[in-house]
């Protein structure tokens, strides 16, 4: 039998991150945070002294990368990373190191391997189209820019930490333009994805609607 796969694509703050890792754990299932590994390969290479320029060089250090997943919690070379990789600066490192090729085959088959029983919920930009295209269920997940702007801003906010809302709306738009216009793995809506517009739902309503979509299908 195969090990079912809930793929949800989607730009940058859409929220489903947070929708997928609900689902995860409503379902039981495993969850992989694929643009987390990016991140990581970010964040690793300014430690490691590697340039964000350097393709060949990334991509080893993907491949090797010493990454460690624990519930919601993500470990590199065995430290707690799961502040450092959520910066605006890592996240525009991983946009531009997620552009190489090499950086990611490395991460294709790392990937792969978190498809374990009872079944996987993972997020990304290319879940669907290229890391598990026989996915059972593959959802595009999206929202207007100034809504996951404003919800970027209140994450800020609440964290006790400044922000300036237009400036997170370019960010993101700056981000989702070079996702969209690389020509590998581009962020777009499969044809054989669903889409799942959140900008006028509440976190609950988008969980609901994931897996009553999941589980029409069993
Ligand atoms: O999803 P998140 O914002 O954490 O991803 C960071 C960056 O990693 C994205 O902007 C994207 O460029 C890249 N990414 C990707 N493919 C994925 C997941 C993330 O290219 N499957």
């Amino acid at each position: 039998m195969t090990i079912p796969v809930i793929a949800i694509d989607g730009p940058s703050a859409s929220g489903k991150g947070t929708v997928a890792a609900r689902v995860a754990a409503t379902l039981g299932f495993h969850y992989l945070d694929s643009g987390a590994l990016y991140r990581l390969t970010a964040l690793a290479a300014l430690e490691e002294e590697i340039s964000w320029d350097d393709e060949a060089g990334l991509a080893e250090l993907a491949a090797e990368l010493p990454v460690r997943f624990d519930g919601d919690r993500v470990f590199l070379f065995g430290e707690d990373a799961g502040d450092d990789i959520r910066a605006e600066a890592i996240g525009m490192g991983a946009s531009k190191i997620a552009a190489y090729p090499a950086v990611r085959a490395a991460l294709l088959e790392r990937q792969r391997a978190f498809r374990e029983t009872p079944g996987l919920v993972t997020d990304g930009r290319d879940m669907g189209s290229v890391v598990f295209p026989d996915a059972t269920l593959k959802i595009f997940l999206t929202a207007s820019a100034g809504e996951r702007a404003q919800r970027r801003y209140k994450q800020l906010i609440d964290k006790g930490e400044s922000a300036n809302l237009q400036q997170i709306q370019e960010d993101i738009e700056a981000r989702d333009a070079r996702d969209a216009a690389r020509p590998v793995a581009p962020l777009k809506q499969e044809p054989d994805a669903q889409r799942l517009d959140t900008t006028v739902l509440s976190i609950d309503q988008a969980v609901e609607t994931v897996l009553s979509w999941y589980q029409s299908l069993c």
